[in-house]
């Protein structure tokens, strides 16, 4: 017998989510073995999880979703209950420059996880999970108006939210067709430590503390729902224990903001931190050209979760957002190891072209 009573694999588990969900489980779940499945792409850093590296019920692996050879060897290995899947790639802006990494990773990985897992849970499907972590990016643009409901028809407009869509369409054809046991969660825009500097919020953190410009897209009009990491985690953790197999949860905490916005209360935030006059970091603000297709807003409505199983986020936003800044200016040596190297090239490309 087993001294654990559950063997977990979580994929993308080096990544910003991943991390924060990773250490939420091998802490609170001791009776857990937690597989983190990871192939250390950029994104991925394994410092990020350097409190949890030596925990009894945690171990690393690193791998390839899209290998099926080695995800089948893994099953095999571990006999897993259950996969809570976020391996992707997840940047916007790079799936404009190169979709067909975000359909291999996003699409033909999940399906990879999907086929694997089907093939070894096929007749045992009970107390099995498959949960796969989606964006309400799937849903398209919303104008002024409106929110994501859980029946929202998907409608994705860049490579990364297509390529995100279709793995929750075949999440779906697994479970109809196959029966395979899965659950899909839809979450808005997360924040918070461990996020990659290319992403809005740790991007203008790091430029204001370098003293660089801050590209705002447009006119900084777009609108996103911003949710703690944290509670993003808490939501999956709910999620996993008490969801309903077959179903879609949306998770977001009614917290809208324009990027232009976001943009000036970092800016008011840093000028206090930094001991810079009130203003100075804001006079960095840049508006650059627009991403292509870029969605104006995005806003779940979170009403199932919250009524089903009773959900709601613990922060606040300008709280987390101060937390989020605190974290930033103590990890400097973190920033500087993630934004060596290849992030440089990506910079130049994406902003000096
Ligand atoms: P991230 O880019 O920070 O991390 C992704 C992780 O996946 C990295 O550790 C990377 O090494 C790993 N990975 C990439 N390709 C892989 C492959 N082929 N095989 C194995 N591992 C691979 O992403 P994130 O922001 O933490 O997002 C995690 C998940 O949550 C994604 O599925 C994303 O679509 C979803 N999501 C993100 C947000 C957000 O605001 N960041 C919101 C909603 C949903
Ligand atoms: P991002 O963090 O890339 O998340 P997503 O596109 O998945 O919502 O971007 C958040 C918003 O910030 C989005 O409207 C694009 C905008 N943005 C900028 O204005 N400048 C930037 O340098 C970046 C990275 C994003």
């Amino acid at each position: 017998m087993s001294e654990y009573n559950k063997t977990l694999m979580i994929t993308g588990g080096a990544g910003f989510i991943g991390s924060h969900l990773v250490r939420l489980f091998v802490n609170k779940y001791p009776a857990y073995r937690i597989i983190n499945l990871d192939a250390l792409t950029y994104a991925g850093n394994l410092e990020n999880l350097r409190d949890v590296e030596s925990a009894p019920n945690y171990i690393f692996e690193k791998g390839d979703i899209t290998d099926q050879d080695a995800m089948d060897e893994l099953f095999n290995r571990y006999n897993f209950d259950a996969v809570i899947h976020l391996a992707a790639e997840s940047h916007v802006d790079r799936s404009i420059a190169d979709p067909l990494a975000f359909v291999k990773t996003n699409v033909v990985g999940t399906c990879t996880l999907l086929n694997v897992g089907r093939k070894h849970w096929s007749g045992k499907e009970e107390g099995k999970l498959f949960y796969h972590v989606s964006t309400d990016e799937v849903f398209g643009s919303l104008g002024k108006e409106g929110y994501f409901t859980e029946s929202s028809p998907y409608d994705p407009r860049s490579p990364y939210s297509a390529s995100k869509a279709a793995s929750d369409h075949f999440v779906m054809a697994y479970h109809h067709t196959y029966g395979l046991p899965t659950i899909i969660s839809n979450c808005s825009n997360n924040y918070g430590s461990h996020h990659f500097p290319e992403k809005l919020i740790p991007l203008m953190i790091n430029n204001i503390k370098t003293n660089r410009p801050l590209p705002v897209y447009g006119k900084g009009e777009n609108v996103r729902d911003w949710l703690y990491v944290d509670d993003h985690a808490l939501a999956i953790d709910l999620i996993f224990h008490k969801g309903r197999i077959g179903e879609k949860y949306n998770i977001g905490g009614f917290n809208e903001w324009k990027n232009i916005d976001i943009v000036h209360l970092l800016c008011s935030i840093m000028d206090k931190k930094l001991g810079r006059p009130p203003g100075e970091s804001a006079k960095l603000i840049s508006f650059v050209k627009d991403r292509p297709g870029h969605d104006m807003r995005y806003a779940i409505d979170p009403t199932k979760l919250n009524k089903e199983l009773g959900w709601k986020p613990s922060l606040q936003f300008e709280e987390g957002l101060e937390k989020t800044v605190d974290w930033y200016l103590q990890n400097e040596i973190w920033v500087k190891q993630v934004t060596s190297g290849e992030y440089q090239h990506y910079y130049e490309k994406q902003y000096h072209k």
